[in-house]
């Protein structure tokens, strides 16, 4: 049977078919388009800069971030800006290090693993800061900026009217970019910015303990974010570490994390990339199916290569050399010592270096440690699973794993904690180790090696640490203790080589 069709209808149709095709591309054009990232000058740089595939579902219109601190100076910690977290900024650059912008129909926002894996330091106060690529952002106070974002967002004063009239000082808008704002990104950046309350609502409660600059919770962030585990008593903060030289981390029965919770670098480095949102969220296969067939598509495959690609960085990326002057004969003479004292836990190669010292026997906090456990892991080893990613599970340890010592200069304040401030007073017992100090002032003490951690100037750039407070206990890891004055001055000679 052959269907005729009115001339009139015929018309019809085709019109609607062209309206349709001119909306479906429209929306891909607006919303979809991905513009292929800047050549990067090298991989220090695509490290700082470089996506790690956030942007599609976790990335924030790039007008609405610039103009944030502009509407709501009030709701920062100080002025200056996205600064005023502690964020590294270079002179020059559009944005701060570890933020990323990429054009997914419209420029978007996100974060990468160098907004807490880039540091710095200063011989001085007038010095400007020297970057470190994949050492701990020791500045960084990442949870005063989730704060700060989350505040925004429960705010009057995030709506249409206000923020476009501020976007309007700084960009010439099209009549369509301004309406997609007004009607779609700010009011969706506003809902998003509320479901993150929610998410991040267990490190409000009253108990736990604030993370500071350079720390965070992140097994208790794993914990909440890639599994259904039940909300517990747990408070995990913890130094960010550096990740140079990862070869050295690579290795049967070898472990990473603080608690050795993973057994191999290239999990690390995909639980992280998650972590920071390159997959899919698992709520939102039916609102965001868009996000998901990308994903499934083509975003998982150049995230696998992205990922090997980072590892390959990383893994030979050489730790900073001490920047100061080094005494070579004392540092010979502190050699033995540490061959005594130190190697057989920190040695790469050496039988308990990267591998969990039971908690009994290093005696540090045990805070950090309780906030993860088997259930977590199995779940989140399923839930890495079903976004078809293969990787070697994570697991669960009874102890604090032991690193190599590799660039240890750049690593303080010392401990999973952060509770120690200085080699020098970790070789002294916790009864003499500083029971409140400050730490986020990059100023280095090339003597007791580690940053300036009290008088004026650290009180007044710092954050104040109470070592009584719970998860910041400074006690355990007693080695060294009992050597001479002299015999430890040998000692830090030589950890200022390694
Ligand atoms: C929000 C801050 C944050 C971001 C972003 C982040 N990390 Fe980390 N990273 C941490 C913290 C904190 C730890 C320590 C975890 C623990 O307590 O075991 C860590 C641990 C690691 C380790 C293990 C080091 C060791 O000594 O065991 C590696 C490697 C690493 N991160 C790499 C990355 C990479 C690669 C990215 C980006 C894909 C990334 N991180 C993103 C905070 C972060
Ligand atoms: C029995 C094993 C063992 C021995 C021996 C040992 N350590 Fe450790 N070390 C550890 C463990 C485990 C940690 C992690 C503890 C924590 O994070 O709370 C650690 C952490 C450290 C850190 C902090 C690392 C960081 O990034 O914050 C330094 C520095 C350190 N050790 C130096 C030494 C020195 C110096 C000696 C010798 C005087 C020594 N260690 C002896 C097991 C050991």
């Amino acid at each position: 049977m052959k269907i005729k069709l009115h001339r009139r209808t015929r018309k019809w149709l085709l019109a609607l078919l062209l309206f349709v095709f001119i909306a479906a591309w429209f929306g891909w054009y607006k919303f979809l388009r991905t513009e292929p990232e800047p050549k990067w000058a090298d991989q220090s740089e695509r490290f700082k800069y470089g996506s790690i595939g956030a942007e599609f579902s976790r990335g924030m219109p790039y007008w609405i971030w610039a103009v944030l601190p502009r509407v709501f100076p009030d709701l920062m910690p100080g002025p200056g800006g996205y600064k005023s977290f502690g964020l590294v900024w270079e002179e020059g650059h559009e944005m701060p290090v570890g933020f990323t912008k990429q054009v997914i129909g419209f420029p978007r926002v996100a974060n990468n693993c160098a907004i807490c894996h880039v540091g710095t330091w200063r011989s001085k106060e007038e010095e400007v800061p020297h970057l470190v690529v994949a050492s701990p952002a020791n500045t960084v106070n990442v949870q005063a900026m989730m704060r700060f974002l989350i505040a925004c967002g429960k705010d009057s004063r995030f709506n249409s009217g206000v923020l476009l009239t501020e976007i309007s000082r700084e960009a010439k808008l099209s009549f369509i970019d301004r309406q997609l704002y007004r009607f779609l990104l700010i009011p969706l950046t506003r809902s998003a910015l509320q479901r993150q309350e929610q998410q991040l609502g267990w490190m409000n409660r009253p108990h736990v303990p604030d993370w500071g600059p350079g720390r965070d919770d992140p097994m208790n962030l794993t914990k909440y974010f890639m599994t259904t585990q039940p909300l517990d008593n747990t408070v995990g903060q913890a130094d960010f570490p550096s990740n140079w030289n990862l070869q050295a981390r690579k290795g049967t029965n070898l472990f990473l994390n603080w608690s050795c919770d993973t057994p191999s670098v290239h999990s690390v480095l995909i639980d992280s990339a998650l972590g920071l949102g390159a997959a899919p969220d698992k709520k939102s296969r039916l609102t965001y199916p868009l996000d998901w067939l990308d994903w499934n598509l083509h975003r998982r495959a150049w995230f696998v290569q992205r990922m090997n690609e980072l590892d390959d960085f990383l893994s030979v990326l050489p730790p900073p050399k001490f920047p100061f002057a080094i005494n070579a004969e004392l540092a010979a003479t502190g050699k033995p010592i540490y061959q005594k004292y130190c190697a057989e836990c920190h040695e790469v190669g050496a039988p308990r270096t990267s591998k969990p010292i039971p908690i009994a026997e290093i005696g540090a906090d045990r805070e950090r440690l309780d906030t993860w456990s088997q259930a977590a892991a199995d779940e989140a080893n399923q839930a890495v699973k079903s976004l078809g990613i293969t990787r070697p599970n994570m697991v669960k340890n009874e102890g604090y794993c032991s690193p190599p010592l590799d660039g240890i200069w750049m690593r303080a304040p010392y401990l999973h904690n952060g509770s120690v401030p200085t080699l020098r007073d970790l070789l002294e017992p916790k009864e003499k180790r500083p029971k409140i100090f400050y730490r986020g002032y990059d100023v280095f003490d090339p003597v007791n090696i580690g940053f300036i951690f009290s008088g004026e100037a650290a009180e007044k750039n710092g954050w104040r640490v109470d070592t009584s407070v719970r998860g910041e206990g400074n006690q355990g890891h007693n080695y060294g203790l009992d050597l001479t004055d002299a015999e430890k001055t040998t000692l830090l000679e030589y950890l200022k080589t390694l």
